[in-house]
């Protein structure tokens, strides 16, 4: 197959996730198989526009596999969002014979990437990497899972001490926009109520679901609060409870960056491994513009186009199932 360029940049952005790594190391293997010359560039597209480039080859990758975070670094960069510092990364690529790019990142990342794509005809392949798993063309973004797993392991430890009082506990995990991960942590934890951006939250829920477990002799609750929720952080939700509803004393933890840290599990390893060199095949299929993702257990291609105007919608069977088991 002849083959339309040779060198392909490579770069993560916006939030890490765990297994972003994995992913660099797989697509950089996958291209040296090809015979393609692969340049990582630091610090996401802050990295393209201060024109921060190192060749990647087989050992450059190595003993990354299993380490959270991005080697390669990340930034959400404000300067990529004006014209003319999007020029000069155009620039950057050109004078380094760069011809096309591979991005690793969220929903934000691939809008970046796909404005940067049509403004200068340069061709990118998304990888979805997000511990919110809220990017559409893929059932499962790099990191969900490591993440979902962290979340739910610091759950049980708080149920422990929740278990040995009469506490309400409120944990507040990511998701700006997405409550995958706290409707998934509730599902995999027992908590009794979960509040995500999806769904209106009313107060007056809560405390009808706490007085009904309260007649059930429930000692303890757990409720899971998604950052992104409609009414606002989990100390509001605790301190505005505790005027109506005393029966328990309210703790709140917010989980924060623990979430986005460690090892990636076997899942995200894998995933990455599998998305990598499905990033590198697109090239060769020219499928340009396009997001690789696992659906169905089947590696396929989205136009990025479609991927950054539609939503992962959070599942109302699993909602569903939730407000039914959960108390
Ligand atoms: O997009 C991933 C994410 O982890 C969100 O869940 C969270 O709201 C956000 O990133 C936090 O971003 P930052 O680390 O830039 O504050």
């Amino acid at each position: 197959m002849s083959l339309e360029f040779s060198k392909i940049g490579i770069l993560t952005s916006g939030g890490d996730s765990p297994g972003m790594n994995a992913a660099i190391r797989s697509f950089v293997r996958s291209a040296e198989f090809n015979n393609f010359e692969i340049i990582g560039i630091k610090k996401g597209f802050q990295g393209l526009i201060e024109g921060s480039f190192e060749h990647l080859e087989m050992r450059s990758v190595s003993n990354i596999l299993g380490k959270g975070g991005t080697f390669l670094r990340s930034a959400r960069s404000r300067d990529f969002l004006i014209k003319e510092k999007r020029m000069l990364a155009y620039k950057n690529l050109k004078d380094h014979n760069i011809d096309a790019l591979v991005i690793i990142g969220g929903n934000g990342s691939l809008t970046g990437a796909s404005v940067f794509s049509e403004e200068f005809n340069i061709p990118v392949i998304g990888i979805p990497a997000s511990i919110d798993n809220d990017i559409f063309g893929t059932d499962f973004s790099i990191g969900y899972n490591t993440a979902l797993e962290t979340i739910v392991e610091s759950i049980d430890k708080i149920r422990d001490t929740a278990n040995s009082h009469n506490r309400l506990f409120f944990i507040e995990v990511m998701g700006r926009n997405s409550g995958n991960l706290a409707l998934n942590a509730s599902l995999a934890s027992g908590a009794c109520f979960v509040i995500v951006p999806e769904k209106e939250f009313q107060l007056i829920d809560l405390v009808k679901r706490l007085e009904n477990n309260k007649k059930r002799n429930k000692e303890s609750s757990i409720v899971i609060v998604a950052e992104g929720n409609n009414y606002g952080p989990s100390y509001k939700i605790a301190e505005d409870l505790s005027k109506v509803y005393s029966a328990y004393e309210s703790k709140v933890t917010i989980l924060g960056h623990i979430q986005r840290g460690g090892k990636p599990c076997s899942f995200d390893r894998i995933l990455a491994s599998q998305l990598g060199m499905a990033a590198l095949e697109s090239f060769k299929l020219k499928k340009y513009n396009s997001l690789v993702g696992l659906v169905n257990n089947s590696l396929i291609n989205s136009p990025i186009s479609e991927v950054i105007n539609a939503t992962n919608n959070l599942s109302n069977d699993l909602y569903r199932l939730n407000k039914i088991i959960s108390r």
